[in-house]
C-alpha cells in the first residue's frame, strides 16, 4: 500500500512595530490581520508581545547591514514593544507567503502598497506609523526568512524542520 504523505502546513512572521505599540494601536492591527485571514485561509496561530534588544534587531535584519537605513531601522524596531505573530497556513502552498505578502501586507513603501492592504491602512497614519522604516509592519518575504525570523520570537518552533532537514522530512 502506498505510503499517505503527511500534510504539512506553512507559517510566516508577521511583527507589528514599535510606533504601532506606542499608541496602542496594536487591538485595529490585528482586527485588519483578521479580517483577510477569512478570505485567504490563515490563522493566527502565536502571538506574543516583547521588545527586542539592539542586538536582537541588528541580527534580526542583518541582511540590510551596511544600507543607509540600517542605523535608523535597528533603533526604532529596538525602541518600544512589539508584537510578534505566526500565522499559519493549513497547507505546504509554495506562493502562500509572497501571496500573503502582496495582498494582505503590501509593499514596504506604504504609499505604494496596494489598497485595504496593513501598510496601507496602519503604515502610513501618523498614529501606527511615520513613513519609513516605520511602515507599522512586517512579514518574511521568503520561505527561508520566515524560516529564520519565526526562530527568533517562537523558540519552539520546529516546522521549518519539515521544509529544510532532510531527516524531518523523511517521516
Ligand atoms: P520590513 O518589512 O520590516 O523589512 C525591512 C525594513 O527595512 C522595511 O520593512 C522597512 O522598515 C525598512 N526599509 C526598507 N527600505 C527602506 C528605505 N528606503 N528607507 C528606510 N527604511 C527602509
Amino acid at each position: 500500500m502506498k505510503k499517505q504523505k503527511k500534510e504539512k502546513n506553512l507559517s510566516t512572521l508577521v511583527l507589528f512595530k514599535p510606533k504601532a505599540l506606542k499608541n496602542h494601536g496594536s487591538g485595529l492591527m490585528l482586527e485588519g490581520l483578521l479580517r483577510p485571514s477569512f478570505f485567504f485561509g490563515y490563522e493566527i496561530a502565536e502571538l506574543k508581545k516583547l521588545k527586542m534588544t539592539r542586538a536582537q534587531a541588528e541580527e534580526f535584519y542583518a541582511e540590510h547591514k551596511g544600507k543607509p537605513f540600517y542605523q535608523k531601522l535597528v533603533n526604532f524596531m529596538s525602541s518600544n514593544y512589539i508584537v510578534a505573530i505566526r500565522i499559519e497556513y493549513p497547507v505546504d502552498e509554495p506562493d502562500f507567503i509572497e501571496r500573503f505578502r502582496k495582498f494582505v501586507i503590501g509593499a514596504t513603501d506604504p504609499n505604494k502598497a496596494m489598497r485595504g492592504t496593513m501598510r496601507q491602512l496602519f503604515g502610513a497614519k501618523k498614529e501606527y506609523a511615520e513613513g519609513l522604516p516605520s511602515n507599522g509592519v512586517h512579514a518574511s518575504d521568503s520561505r527561508e526568512s520566515a524560516a529564520r525570523e519565526l526562530s527568533f520570537f517562537f523558540t519552539d518552533f520546529v516546522a521549518w524542520t519539515w521544509g529544510f532537514c532532510p531527516f524531518f522530512s523523511f517521516f
